[in-house]
């Protein structure tokens, strides 16, 4: 027998204790209680097997389970810790003063949102939704912008597979081929204007054409001709891979030197300002190419656990920022094509990077990916010190915010367009203590005050 029964409560410390004595295990959480499974136990330890299946009856906690299945990562090189599978079920919070609120794994789909001042907890908050919805069956997909989610899942006793900065996949920058797409990216990264935009558009599309017919178009095909037929940069960028972005960048540069024959001083200007842009993003080696490409030419994802892209080594924060959108992006397309259930949260820290406030109510990629993602089972949790720097569109579309101590009146205020709003709640957000929150939910009648216990 290889199983125990352990509250669960107690289990991430179960856990720790279990691979420090060079166990490993598989982790099934159910009604508050979770069924460690034994897969290795080293021989010196084989007493520890009878021992522990003894307490577990002993105590009468293990009621008859059903096999349960691998808990398996295809194509990822195993796992760090324990596994948590389950089948379905609940994310549940304390509440303050006793007794507990839950809310079922579906409301994720409808995206959520984390937010407080520095320091008030939210990353600690967002470790612990993320370890519940994996107990739960669901994939978490972190992009970790300061290399903290390590730390703060093993915390909570939740297994998980980390690619860091030089080891991140490299992503193709044309997701699914789509240049709309890419040009979207980039205009939210960089923050492009709509001249650069077009401009960026217009490359690109020539780009692909060349690369395909070998025709030259649009305005490249005309600085070209001018200045003498295509450059051997071109043809780096047709041949893809590793080398197609440094051809990119070498290919922007050499047709802004040619641009002394366009009269027009703002064209070049733009020109200026789109280069230097996108030399700020694209500078770290081994992160993009310029390519076409789908989410299986990148990474496999797991069909369950959490996957942690630490972000935090790269130094430039536009490229995290470009990075986590790609990678959003090419999920996205995998589930509209397919036509598939993701199951998947993805987790953006930092958001204000990926999603500025812009005027009216345009949302950038990822107000669009809230929009459009909840069909495919595809949830969406941003954490931000500032709701207030969000844009407005996604804002509309989170179902679910966890409220940390909240001061600043425009924080206040952007939060009223997300959670009912009420004198009381405004008077205790700024009070709160680190750990402390207010849980508003579509899924609520009415916002609960809740409290996360860090491990
Ligand atoms: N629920 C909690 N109970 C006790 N301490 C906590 C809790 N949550 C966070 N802390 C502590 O507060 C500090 C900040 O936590 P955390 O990093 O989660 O906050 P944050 O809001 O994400 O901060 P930042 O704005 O810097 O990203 C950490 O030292 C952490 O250990
Ligand atoms: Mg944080």
């Amino acid at each position: 027998m290889r199983l125990v029964c352990v509250e669960e409560g107690e289990v991430g410390a179960f856990v720790r204790l279990v691979s420090r004595l060079g166990c490993s295990c598989r982790v099934v959480c159910s009604g508050g209680v979770c069924r460690v499974y034994l897969e290795y136990v080293p021989s010196s330890l084989r007493v520890l097997k009878g021992f522990a299946a003894w307490i577990g009856y002993l105590l009468g906690r293990c009621r008859p389970v059903v096999p349960v299945p691998a808990a398996s990562l295809p194509g990822l090189p195993g796992l760090l810790g324990a596994v948590h599978v389950s089948d379905g079920g609940d994310v549940c919070f304390e509440r303050v003063g006793g007794g507990s609120v839950c809310l079922p794994v579906d409301v994720f789909w409808s995206h959520m949102g984390v937010f407080g001042s520095t320091g008030s907890g939210k990353s600690t908050t967002t470790a612990y939704v993320v370890s519940r919805l994996a107990s739960c069956g669901v994939v978490g997909v972190v992009f970790d912008w300061h290399g903290e989610y390590r730390g703060l899942l093993g915390a909570f006793g939740s297994g998980f597979y980390e690619y860091s900065y030089p080891g991140l996949p490299r992503l193709p920058l044309l997701p699914g081929g789509d240049v709309d797409a890419a040009v979207d990216v980039f205009s939210d990264v960089l923050g492009l204007s709509d001249n650069q935009a077009l401009l960026m558009l217009d490359l690109l599309e020539s780009i692909r054409s060349y690369c395909l017919t070998g025709e030259l178009r649009g305005r490249l095909g005309i600085l070209l001709q001018l200045g003498g037929g295509p450059p051997r940069a071109l043809d780096d960028v047709c041949r893809g891979g590793e080398g197609s972005l440094r051809g990119f960048m070498r290919l922007v540069m050499e047709l802004y030197n040619r641009l002394y024959v366009v009269e027009s001083r703002g064209e070049k200007e733009a020109w200026a300002a789109l280069l230097r842009r996108l030399r700020m993003a694209l500078r770290e080696p081994g992160l993009f190419s310029l390519e076409a490409g789908s989410l299986e030419d990148v990474v496999q994802l797991p069909s369950e656990g959490i996957v942690v892209f630490n972000l935090s080594r790269i130094r430039s924060g536009r490229s995290r920022a470009l990075y986590a959108l790609l990678l959003a992006r090419l999920l996205y397309e995998e589930a509209y094509r397919t036509n598939r259930l993701m199951n998947t949260v993805l987790v953006f820290e930092e958001a204000h990077n990926l999603n500025p406030r812009r005027g009216g109510m345009t949302g950038g990629v990822l107000s669009r990916l809230a929009e459009e993602a909840r069909k495919y089972r595809l949830g969406i949790i941003v954490v931000d010190q500032s709701p207030g720097l969000l844009d407005k569109s996604l804002l509309a579309n989170l179902n679910t915010v966890i409220m940390h101590r909240v001061h600043s009146s425009r924080d206040l205020e952007a939060l009223k367009s997300v959670a009912p709003s009420s004198r009381e709640l405004e008077k205790t957000l700024p009070t709160l203590r680190t750990g402390e929150a207010i849980l508003a939910s579509t899924a609520l009648p009415a916002p609960v005050p809740i409290i996360i216990r860090a491990r």
